[in-house]
């Protein structure tokens, strides 16, 4: 058993300044430009966050996280220094009473200044890209082929960006309002590293088995100006995992994650998928944990149990 499995956390309680809390994360200020960023085990469907934590999901999220950065080194800048408790505890000496409820679930990154467009690339057309398609044969406004049907795969993969919406859904949008946002270099930077870390997630998803069908990223200025990858990375949470050999082009994929939790609310007749949501019963719980721990075996070849961070900088 790791250090951080005794209990399931659904809100992290850290002796440090709450900054934020997320769908998933709770964000705190670390001081001298650094955050920690704890990832609890909220669970959300349906855009809700259901009242039952899944054990070890944080972690999973937390050490693939590091895992995929690891291999982008060299690629890109990123945001984590370290995901190492120890290492966490030695730059942080404050935190080393309160080890129990953040160990292996917690980054410390570099504080930056979020850029307010989520840079999703899709290789697949599914979620609201496939609604998009079917409405108006577009996808952020642009066009696409004709005839495509439910979760084909895209003639080349599309970065198409969404508004960071701080309540309520992302929006699609086109390109053009990237580049009317943030200015034509820094647009044409971020669809270029989006691309390429797509690329190479989806080359490595691919050789475990699993297609890489979209995944968002999100991009953060420091105090200095200089462009880091932030926030979590290529993870169940941030990306479509199909399993490929279950692949079949005209319907919806299965998820490698969230299916027990979707089809038990798929199952209720009396929830009409608005807030409060129901209790998840233990079984669904058990099994949710089990495809967090598969998804992050099946990527890593490692145990959770067995793997250790790797080191940055
Ligand atoms: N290095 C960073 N600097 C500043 N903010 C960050 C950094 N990395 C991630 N974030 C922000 O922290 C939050 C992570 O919490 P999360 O639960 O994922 O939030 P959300 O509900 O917005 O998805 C996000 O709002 C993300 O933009
Ligand atoms: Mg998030």
């Amino acid at each position: 058993m790791s250090e951080s499995d005794a209990t399931a956390v659904l809100e992290s309680q850290v002796p440090l300044p709450l900054l934020h809390r997320g769908k998933v994360r709770d964000v705190y200020d670390v001081g001298d430009g650094r955050l920690l960023m704890v990832a609890s085990d909220r669970v959300s469907a349906f855009d809700v966050i259901l009242p039952q934590p899944i054990p070890r999901k944080g972690e999973v999220l937390t050490q693939l996280t590091a895992w995929w950065l690891d291999s982008l080194d060299g690629v890109l800048d990123h945001h984590l220094l370290s995901c190492d408790p120890d290492e966490i505890v030695d730059q942080v000496p404050s935190l080393r009473e309160s080890r129990g409820a953040w160990a292996r679930r917690s980054m410390l990154v570099y504080r930056t200044e979020p850029v307010l467009v989520e840079c999703v690339v899709r290789g697949y057309v599914s979620g609201s890209a496939w609604k998009e398609y079917r409405a108006e044969g577009t996808l952020a406004g642009e066009a696409l082929p004709e005839g495509l049907v439910e979760s084909q795969k895209l003639p080349v993969p599309i970065f198409s960006p969404s508004t960071k919406a701080q309540t309520g859904h992302d929006e699609n949008i086109p390109f053009s309002s990237v580049v009317e946002r943030l200015g034509r270099e820094e647009a044409h930077r971020l669809r270029d590293l989006s691309l390429t870390v797509y690329e190479h997630g989806a080359a490595i998803t691919k050789e475990h088995g699993i297609i890489l069908a979209d995944t968002k990223f999100e991009f953060g200025h420091q105090a200095d100006g200089r462009l880091l990858l932030i926030d979590e990375v290529l993870t169940p949470d941030s990306s479509r995992f199909w399993p490929a050999d279950l692949y079949e082009p005209g319907q919806g994929q299965p998820s490698l994650d969230k299916q027990p939790v979707r089809d038990f609310l798929d199952g209720l007749t009396d929830w009409d998928k608005s807030p409060p949501p129901p209790d998840l019963p233990d079984h669904v719980v058990r099994e949710t944990t089990d495809r967090y721990l598969e998804i992050f075996k099946r990527l890593t070849g490692t145990d959770l149990d067995e793997f250790r961070p790797p080191r940055f900088g």
